[in-house]
C-alpha cells in the first residue's frame, strides 16, 4: 500500500485570460484560454496516506516563513470537497485518511495563480492516492474540478491550451508545444506580496455583468486564432501584442463588472508605462500581462532578459523579481 506520495507542480501565466464561468459546478469556461508553466513559480506538496479515514489534516508553509500552519477552515474545505469531487470521478470505492504538507516558492493570492499550482499538485496526489492511472487529458479534467479552473492548464508540460469545451469531459488542457518549443521568460514583477481582497471565484461570478464581456468574447475568437499562428510562427512582436491587449481585456471587463474589481495600484501603472517605454526605445523588447493581482508578469525572450532584470531591480516600485522559463507541468517526485 502506498503510504507517501511526493509531487510538485507549476503555477501558470495566461497569455489569453480565462474570466468567467459558463458553468460554475462544472468550471466550464466561456473562452478558451493559453498559458505558459513557470519554472520558478512552483508547489511542493506531500502527502501521507492514513488508514484512518477520520483525519484529513493539510498543513501549509508559506512563502518565505520558517513554519508550517494547519491550513485555515476555508482552504481545508476546499480540500475535503475536492477529496470526494476526485473519489467520484475517478469511481473509487477507497477511502483514506491524508495529511498534506505544501510549501510554494512564491507568494501565493497575488496574481501568480498560487491555487492553479497547489490545485494541480492536489489532483495528481489524490488520483495517485485512489490508485487510478489517470492520462493527460483525465488528469486535467480533475484539476480543473477543483474549482480553480486554471489549475487543469497546470497538468500539461509547457505551453498549454485549454479547449473550452461544453461539457465535463470536452473541457480540458493539453500541450501546445512542449517548454523547449520556444525560450519566453516570465518575470514576476513583485511590487506586493500581500493576498489579493476578492478572490477570482467570485469575481468569475460576475464577469457577464460587465457591459463589455459580450464585446470581449467576440472580439477574443480572433485573437484565439491569431495568437495561435505568431505562437508557431515565433513572431514575438504580434504575439507581445495580442497578449498585453488581452490583458487589458480582462481587467476593463473586471473594472466594468458589478461590483467592480480594481487589482492594479499606481505601482502596477508605473511598471506598465516603464515596461512600454523601454519597448519603445527599441532598447528592450517587453510585454505586459497582469492576473487578478497587482503584480507584473514582464513577457520577454532570452536575449533581453538579463538586461531587463538589471533594470528593474533598480526600480523602487519592485520588491523582488522571480525569473521563469518554461517548465514541465505537474509531475510525481516520488511514491513510498
Ligand atoms: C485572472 O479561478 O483559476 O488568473 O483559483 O484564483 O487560481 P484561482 O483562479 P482561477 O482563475 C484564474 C483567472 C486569471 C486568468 C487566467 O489565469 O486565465
Amino acid at each position: 500500500m502506498i503510504k507517501k506520495i511526493k509531487v510538485k507542480s507549476p503555477a501558470n501565466i495566461a497569455f489569453i485570460k480565462y474570466w468567467g464561468q459558463k458553468d460554475n459546478q462544472l468550471i466550464i469556461p466561456y473562452n478558451d484560454s493559453f498559458s505558459m508553466n513557470l519554472s520558478a513559480c512552483l508547489t511542493y506538496l506531500e502527502g501521507e496516506i492514513l488508514e484512518n479515514k477520520e483525519i484529513k489534516e493539510v498543513f501549509i508553509k508559506d512563502y518565505k516563513k520558517e513554519n508550517f500552519l494547519k491550513a485555515n477552515t476555508e482552504i481545508l474545505n476546499k480540500i475535503i470537497s475536492f477529496y470526494s469531487t476526485a473519489k467520484k470521478f475517478l469511481n473509487s470505492k477507497k477511502d483514506f485518511g491524508f495529511r498534506i504538507y505544501s510549501k510554494n516558492t512564491f507568494p501565493k493570492k497575488s496574481g501568480i495563480a498560487g491555487s492553479a499550482s497547489f490545485f494541480s499538485a492536489l489532483a495528481l496526489f489524490f488520483a495517485t492516492a485512489f490508485e487510478k492511472k489517470l492520462n493527460q487529458k483525465q488528469l486535467s479534467i480533475l484539476a480543473r474540478l477543483s474549482g480553480s479552473g486554471s489549475a487543469c492548464r497546470s497538468i500539461p508540460d509547457g505551453f498549454s491550451w485549454w479547449r473550452k469545451g461544453n461539457n465535463n469531459e470536452t473541457s480540458y488542457a493539453y500541450s501546445l508545444a512542449p517548454p523547449n518549443f520556444w525560450d519566453l521568460r516570465d518575470l514576476v514583477l513583485i511590487v506586493n506580496p500581500q493576498e489579493k481582497k476578492v478572490g477570482s471565484y467570485e469575481g468569475h461570478q460576475q464577469a457577464t455583468t460587465s457591459f463589455f464581456f459580450k464585446f470581449r468574447l467576440k472580439e477574443l475568437k480572433k485573437r484565439l486564432i491569431m495568437i495561435k499562428k505568431a505562437f508557431f510562427k515565433k513572431d514575438f512582436s504580434l504575439f507581445g501584442q495580442l497578449l498585453e491587449e488581452d490583458a487589458l481585456s480582462m481587467h476593463i471587463v473586471m473594472m466594468t463588472q458589478r461590483p467592480p474589481l480594481y487589482y492594479w495600484s499606481e505601482k502596477t501603472f508605473s511598471l506598465i508605462k516603464k515596461i512600454v517605454e523601454l519597448r519603445k526605445s527599441g532598447k528592450m523588447e517587453g510585454y505586459y500581462t497582469i492576473d487578478a493581482g497587482e503584480n507584473i508578469h514582464l513577457i520577454c525572450q532570452k536575449n533581453d532578459y538579463q538586461q531587463f532584470i538589471d533594470y528593474f531591480k533598480e526600480q523602487p516600485e519592485i520588491l523582488k523579481i522571480i525569473d521563469n522559463q518554461p517548465s514541465t507541468g505537474a509531475k510525481i517526485i516520488e511514491i513510498i
